[in-house]
């Protein structure tokens, strides 16, 4: 049919849409971004500075009561483009625990990591308590109880990275405290999942009961070792991932986590969207062509699709990174391009 364009035809045409609107539907032709070539990411890099975020951290303790006005002690790092989450998929932040502080059990479905910064404790998950000392990793998975003690002298500050965002996306967040609202019992040793999976063994009659990783702690000096014997990848430097030792997969089955020391890396962008934190050394790096200094426990956002690369300034500079990678690997949606 050809349409000529008249006063009634164009009538016609606006009284469709609103016909449109009012039904709930939209015509394709008229969405943007269908036809995109590439993704567009509306999440932009960023970075969060240990100096500026630390004293505010430190006063939170002076006005939140933890246990009175609140059962943990975080600040979430939010992306500048978005009301909530550092991305699409995931939060990162750092927490504080005073000396002497309890924080009660609880337990969700969004699972968590933990990056120990500074101090030393425990979190007890699902009755193990893990000591958690600098540069460790802690796993509490999704819907695994656990509660936060600190018997030392020194604030304790980890970073935290949960995919909240990814299942509240899902519509699956559920949330419980422990019955009576306090800390659960001890149910197992000191190191009982290092003692069973932390040595490149494990339990002969060993069951898979689980998505995640069943080792709830990797050392440091364990992560570090492995990553000075890695091969150099020129757009990774010598990377080592955190492993489920009884898949060899990533260690949640949301997010993955990587150690990895570097002096400079050539650029790459990928499908996938990651969290870094400086653990040791100063250096910068280049997201999306804006240069971000930074130097230990800072830790910035490279969104999906976004171009990086890392320049060590120090010989020794580490990084660690949480990752959505497993999100998008059983549908086949991770892609990435190198430099
Ligand atoms: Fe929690």
């Amino acid at each position: 049919m050809n349409l000529q364009y008249t006063d009634d035809l164009a009538k016609r045409a606006d009284s469709y849409y609103q016909r449109l609107e009012e039904v709930k539907v939209a015509p394709l032709w008229r969405i943007p971004g269908t036809t995109d070539p590439e993704p567009k990411v509306d999440e932009v890099p960023h970075l969060w500075r240990w100096n500026d975020l630390h004293p505010l951290l430190l006063e939170a303790s002076e006005v939140v009561d933890l246990g009175e006005d609140a059962d943990r002690r975080a600040l979430n790092a939010h992306n500048p483009s978005r009301v909530f989450g550092t991305t699409h998929t995931m939060v990162a932040g750092y927490q504080l625990v005073e000396p002497g502080e309890t924080a009660p059990a609880h337990h969700h479905t969004p699972g968590a990591i933990r990056f120990m910064l500074q101090g030393s404790g425990h979190t007890i998950v699902e009755g193990e308590p893990v000591l958690m000392e600098p540069g460790d990793l802690v796993l509490t998975p999704s819907w695994t109880w656990h509660d936060h003690r600190h018997e030392g002298t020194e604030a304790m500050v980890w970073l935290d990275g949960l995919d909240v965002p990814f299942v509240k996306a899902m519509r699956a967040g559920f949330y419980e405290d422990y019955p009576g609202n306090q800390l659960q019992p001890l149910t197992k040793p000191e190191g009982w999942s290092i003692r069973r999976y932390g040595s490149g063994l494990r339990p002969a009659n060993d069951e898979i009961t689980t998505p995640h990783s069943p080792l709830m702690n990797y050392k440091y000096e364990h992560a570090l070792r492995a990553v000075q014997a890695a091969e150099t990848d020129p757009h990774h430097g010598q990377r080592v991932e955190y492993s489920n030792p009884q898949t060899g997969g990533h260690v949640l089955p949301t997010m993955a986590c990587y150690l990895q020391q570097i002096e400079e890396t050539r650029p790459l962008r990928h499908t996938s969207s990651t969290i870094f934190c400086v653990v040791q050394g100063e250096g910068h790096s280049y997201l999306g062509g804006q240069r971000f200094d930074w130097s230990r426990n800072d830790f910035f956002v490279v969104p999906s699709w976004t171009w990086h690369k890392h320049v060590a300034e120090t010989p020794d500079a580490v990084l660690f990174s949480m990752s959505d990678l497993p999100l998008l690997e059983p549908f086949h949606l991770y892609r990435e391009e190198l430099g």
